[in-house]
């Protein structure tokens, strides 16, 4: 083993993503391709280590999406589960468990942990006021609300977080909120909940971040943290008004589950015992190392919150690093899911059927490792062209062909070694430590950069000693060149094995040899004279202009229409479906507007007196501001007359007249047509 430090185990978990959509470069990038090569790389090099992944199946994005296409929850998340899961098998992202949160393990995990803290009196059970949206009938967190965020002015922050500023957020913070279900304004209303006193933890929380890991943290999850310790922490409520989620296991919370993000970090380990019997040595035993893969949106989650968690609970590990990445741009603007601005996974593949270890060196190149980062699909043809398949696709492709052809594909004997040749040994024998050093310390751009150095020398040694000139004149030169050559090849199955594992597979096929464990990357004799090669498989191909252009194209038509549909219509989007039952509860009559008088001491209102054809009854309605009582009276309107009644300014409104907007705000009376008499069912 190299460079071991001081512990038993490792447990890495990586950021359990939402399963209300497929997954894309972003999330590649920031969290599952650095962790993959953390894991295999640990593994190559001896660790015990266990790699967690699995679906977060609860909370509001989760509701939403249901809601946007009229189905379950569970469907939701069984169908994306189902396509995630697929993409990560794809790009050989090697969890040891890919769960699920809604599996019942994990509601009995969640479940308990909450007990647990409930029973030794960790939460604050309070009352308060919350948004709620009267016209759908929802207690209005998170993601069910929008506003803009008190810290950047974002307008379309969150009710939890601002996903501009990254600051956590509560409902209440939010200046103008927003239902996202009604798109009316909210208005408060009481419920009882459970908070957890983050503030008390706040002398903890310093010492062990701000003194303890300032030195190992890296400076954005750091800084991150300093900000929100040092604005002040305040208690945070861990439980909901949903019915999608961990139901609160106490009595008295019917129509309650725990919060996502309480019981989201939970999968870990629900995940891990689902793994294991012995899983809890890889949660309680202080010899085990607990490391979180995650990106910069999460990180108040997984630095204060989770810890102040597994600190209450008292018989857990802390994490021991926190490695967040930045954000990955694509083409210079921030990846939208819903402006369908990303490259998607399983898109990705069928147009690049076989390359997932191009995309994993572009991510890892360009990984957004201290600061937000931009993939280009110039950029990435760049790199497969001049990088890929200039320097370690064609090392390592002259070396077999001119193997097979000088050596009838046997590896030839190494003669006397020349000063060049043991340089050149000497310098492959450093690299594998480098990367070891890079990646235990999460440098993994550097560490790839390492890697793709012994390429270079290889390259540039087949080059300098140009055996092709040799040959046949100095065949024992030529034998010692390509012995060499192809000991390089070995020594790149090995630590390529990480970062592109497709590729690495295929070089020990051509060689016919074994997976190595890490250390013996320092061997650089793993092929022996006379030992047989398979034929030359190319490694990488070169990408044209014109499947670039493809790429491109595509993503100029996705942002052509998005501001066509915004240009055109201006208008808001469709509200979430109902089913045809919802729509039938409303009764709407023709009628006639019969009286109309200002309301006094308002501007907005009008008191309407209306011939329902039922009844003549009293409406007060918001259009002061667009008509003048004396020019209604007479017209048609139609009028939803099982509302229940509302008291305005001290009269009671009996129902609602239906209202027609342009996008510029000017109001339409929605008149029936003349041949329908007053009390005309409108259907
Ligand atoms: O941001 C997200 O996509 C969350 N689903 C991440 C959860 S990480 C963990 F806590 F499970
Ligand atoms: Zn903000």
């Amino acid at each position: 083993m190299m460079e071991r430090p001081d512990y038993k185990r490792y447990t890495v978990t990586s950021a359990l993503p939402y399963a209300n959509g497929p997954i894309h470069i972003g999330h590649l990038a920031g969290v599952y391709v650095p962790a993959d090569i953390f894991v295999r790389f640990l593994r190559m090099n001896g660790e015990d280590v266990i790699f967690i992944g699995g679906s977060d199946e609860h909370g509001v994005p989760i509701t939403i999406k249901a809601l946007q296409q009229g189905i379950h929850p569970q469907q939701v998340v069984d169908k994306f589960h189902g396509i995630i899961k697929q993409s990560f098998e794809d790009f050989g992202i090697t969890f040891d468990i890919y769960s699920r949160t809604s599996n019942p393990i994990h509601h009995e995990t969640a479940s308990a942990f909450f007990k647990k803290m409930y029973g030794a009196g960790q939460f604050i059970e309070k009352v308060s006021q919350q948004y709620y949206d009267e016209a759908t009938g929802h207690f209005l967190a998170d993601r069910y609300i929008t506003g803009t965020c008190p810290h950047c002015q974002y307008d379309k922050a969150y009710g939890d977080q601002c996903e501009r500023c990254g600051t956590s957020l509560n409902a209440t913070d939010l200046i103008n909120p927003k239902s996202v279900l009604s798109g009316n304004a909210p208005v408060l209303r009481e419920t009882r909940h459970w908070f957890l006193p983050l503030d008390q933890y706040e002398p903890w929380l310093r010492e062990w971040i701000l003194e303890g890991h300032k030195d190992d943290w890296k400076t954005n999850v750091y800084g991150q943290c300093k900000s929100w310790i040092d604005q002040g922490l305040q208690p945070r409520a861990v439980t909901r008004d949903l019915d999608w989620g961990v139901k609160v296991p106490v009595d008295g919370a019917d129509g309650k589950v725990l919060y996502v993000w309480f019981d989201a970090p939970i999968g870990y380990i629900s995940a891990t015992r689902e793994l294991r019997p012995d899983w809890e040595k890889y949660w309680k035993d202080k010899e085990t190392k607990l490391v979180h893969f995650i990106g910069k949106d999460n990180i108040v989650f997984h630095c204060i919150i989770f810890p102040a968690m597994l600190k209450a609970e008292g018989t857990y590990i802390l994490p021991d690093n926190v490695p967040a990445n930045e954000f990955l741009n694509l083409e210079g603007d921030k990846i939208s899911t819903s402006r369908n601005w990303a490259v998607w996974l399983h898109e990705y593949l069928q147009e690049f059927p076989g390359k997932q270890d191009v995309l994993r060196y572009v991510l890892t190149a360009n990984a957004p490792e201290t600061k937000d980062n931009d993939f280009t699909w110039k950029d990435f043809q760049a790199k497969n062209n001049n990088e890929l398949v200039a320097i370690l696709g064609n090392f390592v492709n002259r070396t077999m062909v001119l193997t097979h052809k000088y050596f009838e594909g046997l590896v030839p004997q190494q003669g006397e070694l020349t000063p060049g040749d043991q340089a050149v040994l000497h310098e492959m024998k450093q690299i594998p430590s480098r990367i070891a050093i890079s990646l235990y310390a999460y440098r993994f751009r550097e560490a790839l950069a390492e890697m793709m150095n012994l390429a270079r020398l290889g390259n540039k040694y087949l080059t300098d000693n140009e055996p092709w000139k040799l040959y046949p004149a100095d065949k024992v030169r030529v034998a010692t060149v390509l012995h060499i050559s192809l000991q390089i090849c070995a020594g790149l199955s090995i630590i390529a094995e990480p970062f592109l594992p497709f590729s690495a597979a295929k070089i020990r096929q051509t060689l016919n040899l074994p997976r190595y464990p890490w250390k013996d990357a320092l061997l650089c004799n793993w092929l022996e004279p006379g030992q047989k090669l398979n034929p030359p498989e190319l490694l990488f191909e070169k990408i044209d202009d014109e499947t670039i252009q493809k790429q491109v194209q595509k993503l100029m038509d996705t942002k052509a229409e998005n501001a066509s549909a915004q240009a055109v219509t201006g208008l808001k989007p469709a509200k979430p479906e109902i089913i045809y039952e919802d729509f039938t509860k409303m009764d709407i009559r023709a009628g006639t507007i019969l009286e109309a008088e200002k309301v006094a001491k308002t501007d907005k209102l009008l008191k309407l007196k209306i011939d329902t054809g039922i009844d003549h009854r009293t409406v007060v309605s918001g259009i002061a501001a667009y008509f003048k009582p004396e020019d209604i009276i007479g017209k048609r309107v139609s009028i939803l007359v099982n509302l229940a009644p509302r008291k305005l300014k001290g009269i009671d409104s009996q129902g609602m007249i239906l209202m027609a907007e342009n996008t510029d705000g000017t109001l339409f009376f929605v008149t029936p047509d003349e041949g329908v008499q007053n009390g005309g069912d409108i259907k």
